[in-house]
């Protein structure tokens, strides 16, 4: 089994403020390193002060979305390369709010991906079902819609680069999680999809993400196909953003 990069990611989603910002960076770039990676995804203006804070340590800082543009005529729009400015090196593609809220299709999330590794940033594509769709017995067939897409735009070397995080909607933000073999069941779906397109897929990251907690985080990143976590609530608290990265050492 190949070796892969253990990552923790934390989504701020619409939240923060310069002030609150400050001393949960500062808890996290003064963390010790721990077997797993840890990113941040900020809202776009705090990248500053994230690259201020986390420049010289081991975090890494990105952004929650890309325009699926290169440049151009696209009010409201920041690109890859903009991002690239302030020293982003992730970016969360894809995610269930954004497919919901601005109905963001699978060609699009498609692009977004190819943007960001035209970039050199390290996107973070999402996939998920609801909770209509789980009880319809549909979760892989969405959640494979939703890798295919995205892999038929890219070549072998360009999807060796990316993380996958499956996030099941119903799980998100309601505090009730996945169960960890609800989760690895997914996950060995999607490791399957991705060695379908090369055996080098093998190494690529696949977070889990909905409701992850301290409480959780260990049985869950016990699962074999379970590579680490996209956090969204417990990632702006700094001690329980910390203790699950420890449990994905
Ligand atoms: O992108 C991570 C996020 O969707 C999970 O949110 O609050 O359930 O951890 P939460």
């Amino acid at each position: 089994m190949a070796s892969r990069a253990k990552w923790v990611v934390g989504n701020w989603k619409m939240h923060g403020s310069l002030a609150d910002n400050a001393g949960l960076l500062e808890s996290i770039a003064a963390a010790p390193a721990s077997g797993a990676r840890i990113g941040v995804c900020v809202p776009f203006p705090y990248l500053v002060q994230a690259r201020d804070v986390l420049l010289s340590s081991s975090v890494a800082w990105g952004v929650q979305d890309l325009s699926m543009y290169p440049k151009g005529a696209y009010t409201g729009e920041v690109s890859a390369q903009m991002a690239v400015e302030f020293g982003a090196t992730l970016a969360i593609v894809g995610h269930s709010e954004r497919r919901t809220y601005h109905r963001e299709a699978d060609d699009v999330v498609a692009q977004k991906t190819l943007r960001a590794l035209e970039a050199a940033i390290t996107p973070i594509v999402c996939v998920g079902e609801t909770l209509e769709e789980r009880e319809a017995g549909s979760t892989e067939q969405v959640v494979g819609r939703q890798l295919d897409a995205v892999l038929a735009v890219l070549d072998a070397q360009q999807a060796e680069r990316i993380l996958v995080a499956y996030e099941p909607v119903w799980a998100i933000g309601t505090g009730k999680s996945a169960s960890a073999a609800e989760a690895q069941a997914v996950h060995a779906f999607l490791r399957e999809r991705l060695r379908a397109k090369s055996a080098a897929l093998d190494a690529v990251t696949i977070l889990y993400g909905g409701s992850v907690k301290p409480g959780n985080a260990t049985e869950l990143f016990g699962m074999p196909d379970i590579d680490g976590g996209l956090i969204g609530g417990a990632s702006l608290v700094a001690d329980d953003f910390l203790a699950i990265c420890r449990a994905a050492a």
